[in-house]
């Protein structure tokens, strides 16, 4: 595993952004799985300013993302086809049709997932997956206690979650209790993996995640098994990690 230091959030958002820029130049029509949360906001308006100067093209860049909540429309804005659309898509030259997030709405959910990894594998599979990681240790929505072996799948959410993800909403009823997300075999799967963390609050399920046992206690612990994993991650983030 590849730990990349950063010194606080914007270096963090910096770096992760370089690495998922030299992607899109070499493999212009690369697969990049991507994902929602507050982490990759500053990198994805890194992304965004590069394309602006005109140094990045999206045009030929295929996208899946790694989860959706369940029952929220495009048009709440808390769903993360409206987060994507705001914050990455809506700002760069990929088109629509490239682009691939799970469909909260779907009324055969166990459909839609198996179609959903359908269209991960129909693209020859992930060329590079970004990861934010949940104070649980969990990517996506894969909640401590996921097989490490399933695919995409619908997930009903820890009380934890919905609790840290409540901060978005008016409401705690009004936070989803479902999610569609690619299981950890599907992000296993992917060719390259970039985890981006930051903040003391994250520190203990970090050193836990990258440092102690490989357990499905920790979905994110099975990532020091993937052979191309890059942890880029502030000083805070690092501060429990022995390194
Ligand atoms: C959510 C998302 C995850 C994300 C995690 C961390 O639960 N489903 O994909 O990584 O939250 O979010 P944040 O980056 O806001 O800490």
């Amino acid at each position: 595993m590849n730990i990349i230091k950063a010194n606080d959030y914007n270096d963090m958002s910096r770096k992760a952004a370089n690495i998922i820029s030299a992607q899109v130049i070499v493999k212009p029509d690369c697969v990049l799985g991507l994902a929602t949360g507050s982490s990759p906001l500053g990198l994805y308006s890194h992304l965004i300013k590069r394309y602006q100067k005109g140094d990045l093209d999206f045009s030929q860049v295929k996208s899946v993302n790694l989860d959706e909540y369940m029952g929220l429309t495009h048009e709440n804005a808390q769903s993360y086809y409206y987060f994507m659309m705001e914050n990455l898509f809506g700002q760069i030259n990929i088109l629509q049709e490239n682009t691939n997030i799970p469909n909260g709405m779907a009324e055969d959910v166990e459909k839609a997932c198996r179609e959903y990894e359908q269209t991960i594998q129909s693209l020859g599979g992930i060329d590079l997956q970004l990861l934010g990681l949940g104070n649980n240790g969990h990517i996506g929505f894969n909640e401590p206690g996921t097989p490490f072996e399933q695919v995409t799948h619908c997930v009903s959410l820890t009380e934890s979650t919905i609790q840290a993800n409540s901060r978005f909403f008016d409401r705690l009823e009004d936070v989803p209790t479902k999610a569609c997300t690619m299981g950890i075999k599907s992000i296993m799967m992917a060719k390259k993996i970039v985890v981006i963390v930051n903040g003391k609050g994250k520190a203990d399920i970090v050193r836990k995640a990258f440092f102690g046992p490989v357990t499905t206690d920790v979905p994110a612990s099975i990532l020091q098994m993937h052979p191309d994993v890059t942890l880029v991650a502030d000083a805070e983030a690092l501060s429990l990690c022995d390194i």
